[in-house]
């Protein structure tokens, strides 16, 4: 059975619940408007879809208001968010102005704005994006990266946020 509109029976609330049951971290996809301003959007859709050549891809909703920032962009970055920056989330996932402060970012390879305080930065070109159901799934080629492997992460899971530590517990 394939749900959809025609499905009385899915229940999107629970399949967002289902859903939720993937814990993630959080990133910030960061690009500069036409207009030379940085945007950022709190997104947990990243997923890395090669190794060689690296390539990573991330979800945006079609509806969004950014839509035409980051599918009119050159360049993008995925900033993986360290745990103090919980604070600051609300702003990028709220509606309205999702501009970053200039003293918040830099840029590395591309000329995309990266956060300074991340645990990790993938630096990338648009390569491609594709349409699929309410989502435009955006491919990056990664340009260039760095990591602050001691970082403690921002996490979701379950609709809430959480502290992912770098505490090591042994190798896996
Ligand atoms: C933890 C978390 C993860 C999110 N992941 C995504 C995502 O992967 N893609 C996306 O388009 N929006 C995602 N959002 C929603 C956006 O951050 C933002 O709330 C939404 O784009 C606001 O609507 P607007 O773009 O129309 O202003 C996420 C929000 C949260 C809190």
């Amino acid at each position: 059975m394939s749900p959809g509109a025609t499905d009385n029976a899915f229940n999107s609330n629970a399949y967002r619940q289902t859903l939720g049951g993937f814990g993630t971290g959080v990133a910030l996809a960061a690009a500069f408007d036409r207009q030379g301003r940085a945007h950022g959007l709190i997104v947990n859709s990243l997923t890395s879809v090669s190794l060689d050549p690296p390539i990573v891809l991330w979800c945006l909703a079609s509806a969004s208001s950014a839509f035409e920032v980051y599918t009119q962009c050159d360049a993008f970055s995925l900033n993986i968010l360290a745990a103090d920056f919980e604070d600051h989330v609300p702003r990028f996932s709220a509606r309205g102005d999702r501009i970053i402060p200039d003293d918040l970012i830099e840029t590395l390879s591309t000329g995309a704005p990266v956060l300074t305080g991340a645990v990790a930065v993938l630096d990338c070109t648009l390569r491609s994006r594709q349409q699929e159901g309410d989502h435009e799934v955006i491919f990056g080629d990664v340009a260039a990266f760095r990591s602050a492997p001691q970082a403690d992460a921002l996490g979701f899971f379950r609709g809430r946020f959480f502290t992912l530590t770098g505490e090591e517990e042994g190798e896996r």
